[in-house]
């Protein structure tokens, strides 16, 4: 289950050079690093950023596919913990997962994968959805002894003692943010959680969290495919000092140009079941596609990295978490951090995607309604 209900050259690598030390490290003694200490912003090498207090690569890796992608196909597991054991070694230290990946098998899966070298890198995980004994959804949830029996299940999957990142999937509407926020400060009180974040909330239930207890990052869908969030949760996280990590940053996909008019999602593919990819809209957003190949022509990159590249230079504050099974493309977004605009670039880009009118919704109506919640009074 989901929640979404699913070639350049080694000068451009290398890049994020850090961890790809530590890796060699890791790979030739199995040596575990501890965290490096919180640094500013402004101190911090290209290749390192902080959300909130939390310092993070510059580009993480998704590894909600990795026991099933959206096309229903599953991945070989011993495949899935090189390739995140490759990530690592290639400077990504920000992995992204969450209980209701599988349900719980992706937390089997980085847990497993990161278990040579876990001090040396951030891990996030979630709670917030009703798993029935099924594994499908039933709901949201954030009842507060629930929020404590998820994140034990989750530091046992994950085989560590704490979460890096612990973020609320989605907002309950039933339960207050203050409660919410008492029992991840409990958790965190305890050392089993270091930080703590958001997803897909709104700016109100944001703003009462953070000042319950600091958040780290909200995590919500952003990218050139959709930009809703620049208007509501992005001046407030930057007002209030709180990073932004940016799920879906290649629309599922869409922005790499590997979906086209004659693309059939397969049954049970998420993205199938969004109308803004229909048909119709479809070929409308289609000039998104043509637009990332065009810069791709004109930096000499490829689609997906524009699109990379576009994220990561709307601020330091931005996380992207793109999601690959492959690693081929893992090392073509990892590449994503040498393409670099100037600011006449920038502006250009910026405008040409402003003049493009995305078509359709980004999820079905019942998922919709879960996006930007607002929590009840305390
Ligand atoms: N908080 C939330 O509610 C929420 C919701 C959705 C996602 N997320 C998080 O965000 C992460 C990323 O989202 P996502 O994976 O759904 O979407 P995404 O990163 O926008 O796109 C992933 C898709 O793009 C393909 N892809 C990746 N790199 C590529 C490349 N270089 N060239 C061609 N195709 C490429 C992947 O296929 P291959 O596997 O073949 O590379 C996959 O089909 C997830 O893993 C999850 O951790 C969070």
């Amino acid at each position: 289950m989901t929640d979404h209900p699913t070639p350049t050259g080694p000068s451009r690598r290398g890049l994020l050079t850090g961890a790809a030390v530590a890796g060699a490290a890791v790979a030739a003694g199995g040596l575990a690093l501890r965290p490096t200490p919180a640094r500013a912003q402004g101190n911090l090498p290209a290749d390192r950023r902080m959300l909130g207090g939390l310092e993070t690569s510059a580009l993480g890796l998704g590894v909600q596919n990795m026991h099933r992608t959206f096309t229903t196909l599953v991945p070989d597991r011993d495949d899935m913990v090189a390739l995140i054991r490759t990530a690592y070694e290639e400077g990504i230290t920000f992995f992204d997962c969450a209980e209701v990946y599988g349900p719980y098998t992706c937390e089997e899966i980085l847990g497993e994968a990161i278990a040579p070298f876990r001090d040396a890198v951030q891990i996030t995980t979630k709670f917030g959805f009703d798993i029935g004994d099924d594994g499908g959804i039933a709901g949201v949830t954030s009842d507060p002894a629930g929020i404590r029996a998820a994140v034990e299940g989750s530091l046992r999957r994950l085989g560590t003692d704490r979460v890096d990142l612990l973020y609320q999937h989605r907002v309950d509407p039933t339960v207050p943010i203050e409660e919410v926020a008492g029992v991840v400060g409990e958790l965190m009180d305890e050392g089993k959680a270091l930080h703590w974040g958001l997803s897909e909330c709104g700016p109100e239930t944001l703003r009462r969290a953070h000042a319950e207890r600091p958040l780290a990052a909200v995590q919500s869908e952003y990218s050139m495919l959709y930009r809703g969030r620049e208007a509501d949760i992005l001046p407030v996280t930057r007002e209030l000092g709180v990073g932004f990590v940016p799920f879906a940053p290649l629309g599922y996909g869409f922005l790499t140009g590997a979906i086209d008019m004659a693309t059939a999602f397969a049954p049970g593919d998420f993205r199938g079941w969004t109308s803004r990819m229909d048909l119709e809209n479809r070929e409308a957003n289609m000039a998104l596609v043509d637009l990332a190949r065009d810069w791709a022509a004109r930096k000499d990159a490829e689609p997906e990295q524009i699109a990379l590249a576009w994220l990561m230079a709307q601020g330091p504050d931005i996380v992207p978490i793109p999601g690959t099974t492959n690693v081929t493309h893992l090392r073509d977004n990892i590449d994503a951090a040498s393409v670099s605009f100037t600011d006449a670039e920038l502006a250009d880009l910026t405008s040409a995607l402003d003049a493009i009118e995305v078509q359709g919704e980004r999820a079905p109506a019942m998922v919709m309604e879960w996006n930007g919640a607002e929590a009840p009074d305390a």
